[in-house]
């Protein structure tokens, strides 16, 4: 067994001592160093939830800009209230509206908003916008100064994010402003028929001008030679009596015979029957011009009848023609003898109109060269008017059949004639459509059932 002395018990419990105090001063070292290291922890999230805090806090500015933005560029009016009408927010529009400012609706009721005759239709709202929204109903809107204005509203029901109702939304269209827009469209509108009105007169007056003038040529033909034969028979009449008086009057058959020859009664025997003869072709052709002056007009619904399409051409190309100056070669390339039942006028209209057009293209040729060719297949027959004249370009030919297209100068073209004549030949149940020639020129092509009316 071992025993120690005093000395060496103490340095002992001495070394003891301090080994204590060593282990001691170990851990509060370590307990420092994990404080630190907690305190460095929480200060790193401090400042991560700080920049957390701050992104969200520009996010939730930038969203608020935004919202205000959207708010004041609406036009419509906008006012946000609660379940009990309270009036949480609303837009610059309502305030241009009504002059009043934003502090004058804010917690204030929506029955402020509104004027008496509106207040009926606010009752209905908490118990609608439970189970329904308001689509389109009038409402008038109190304004600063008195008066009131009309609302076209549209209210729905806005909820929380956990779908709980909290109050609702209401759009508002200023009517006058739409009401003022409609008579603005409205009077644009009237005006627009006003012009085209005149417009299509101003079509009808260019076409009976052509019209005229080709009637006076056609007509002045016949009456001149039926105006000269009636003045020979004018003379030979008084010479006759003359004759037949001397006759009555019993004078001798010498004398007679004398005044026979002196007053050429012989060469009136002669030439009385074609007198007669041409002042009748001469009133006949007076009379055809004015039964073709009918088809022409069109007004009223024409009849149809069979006929020989071919004549019906050359008759449309010489009415067409007749005031042009450089003359055209024409040429016809006709199959024989087509007949067919439809009506003469309208052909002879929309043929006249592309042969004017076919004409008006080749202004500035040289020489001119129209050909007018008719083909028949199966139930349809198919006239085509060729010109050598500048073709039609791909941008025109989109429009060429809409009304008042033209590329001619102010007063030489309304643009209607394409139009009217594609809506004949569809009446007629037939068509009319274009193409350009790999040679130049355009072609156009009107088809029509050889029997329009079956
Ligand atoms: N054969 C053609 N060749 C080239 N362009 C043509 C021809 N036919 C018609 N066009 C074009 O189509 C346009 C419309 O023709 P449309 O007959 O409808 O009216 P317009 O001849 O101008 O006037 P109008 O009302 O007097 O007939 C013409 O202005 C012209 O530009
Ligand atoms: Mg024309």
């Amino acid at each position: 067994m071992t025993h120690r002395t005093d000395i060496q018990q103490d340095s002992l419990i001495k070394e003891a001592g301090v080994m204590d105090s060593l282990q001691q001063t170990d851990s509060t070292e370590e307990a420092w160093i994990e404080v630190i290291h907690k305190m460095d922890s929480v200060y790193a999230d401090l400042v991560h939830s700080q920049v957390e805090l701050e992104l969200k806090n520009s996010a939730l500015e930038e969203a608020q800009l935004f919202i205000n933005s959207v708010l004041s560029a609406m036009t419509d009016t906008l006012i946000v209230c609660d379940t009990e009408g309270v009036i949480l927010q609303v837009n610059s529009a309502l305030e241009t509206l009504t002059g009043k400012a934003k502090e004058d609706y804010l917690q204030h009721s929506l029955h402020e908003v509104f004027a008496e005759d509106s207040q009926a239709m606010l009752d209905l709202f908490p118990e609608k916008m439970r189970h329904e929204s308001l689509i389109d109903c009038e409402m008038n809107v109190i304004c600063s100064d008195g008066t009131t204005s009309p609302l076209s509203m549209n209210c729905s029901s806005r909820y929380d994010a956990s779908g709980v109702l909290t109050g609702m939304v209401l759009i508002g269209r200023p009517l006058g402003e739409l009401r003022h827009a409609y008579k603005k469209l409205n009077y644009a509108h009237t005006e627009l028929q006003r012009t085209q009105q005149q417009l299509i007169h101003s079509e009808k007056m260019a076409s009976l001008g052509r019209l005229i003038a080709g009637v006076a040529h056609e007509l002045n033909n016949p009456i001149s030679f039926i105006f000269g034969n009636m003045h020979a028979l004018e003379r030979y009449s008084s010479r006759i009596n003359q004759y037949l008086n001397a006759v009555d009057a019993h004078v001798d058959p010498p004398e007679l015979k004398k005044l026979h020859t002196k007053l050429k009664i012989g060469r009136i025997q002669d030439d009385m029957g074609s007198l007669i003869e041409g002042s009748l072709e001469g009133a006949e052709r007076v009379s055809n011009i004015i039964q073709d002056l009918r088809n022409y007009s069109g007004g009223q619904k024409e009849e149809y009848s069979f006929f020989e399409l071919n004549n019906v051409i050359k008759k449309a190309v010489s009415w067409a023609l007749k005031t042009d100056k450089n003359k055209a070669e024409i040429q016809y390339k006709f199959a024989d003898n087509i007949k067919i039942n439809s009506c003469k006028g309208q052909i002879h209209q929309i043929l006249v109109n592309l042969i004017q057009n076919a004409r008006d293209a080749m202004e500035n040729e040289a020489h001119p060269r129209l050909i007018l060719s008719t083909e028949i297949s199966d139930e349809f027959v198919a006239i085509h008017v060729i010109d050598q004249g500048v073709g039609i370009s791909e941008k025109d030919a989109k429009t060429i059949f809409d009304p008042f297209f033209t590329s001619k100068p102010v007063g030489q073209g309304t643009g209607l004639g394409l139009y009217i004549s594609y809506g004949l030949a569809h009446d007629l149940k037939g068509d009319l459509t274009f193409k350009n020639n790999p040679k130049g020129g355009a072609e156009f092509i009107l088809s029509l059932p050889v029997d329009s009316k079956s």
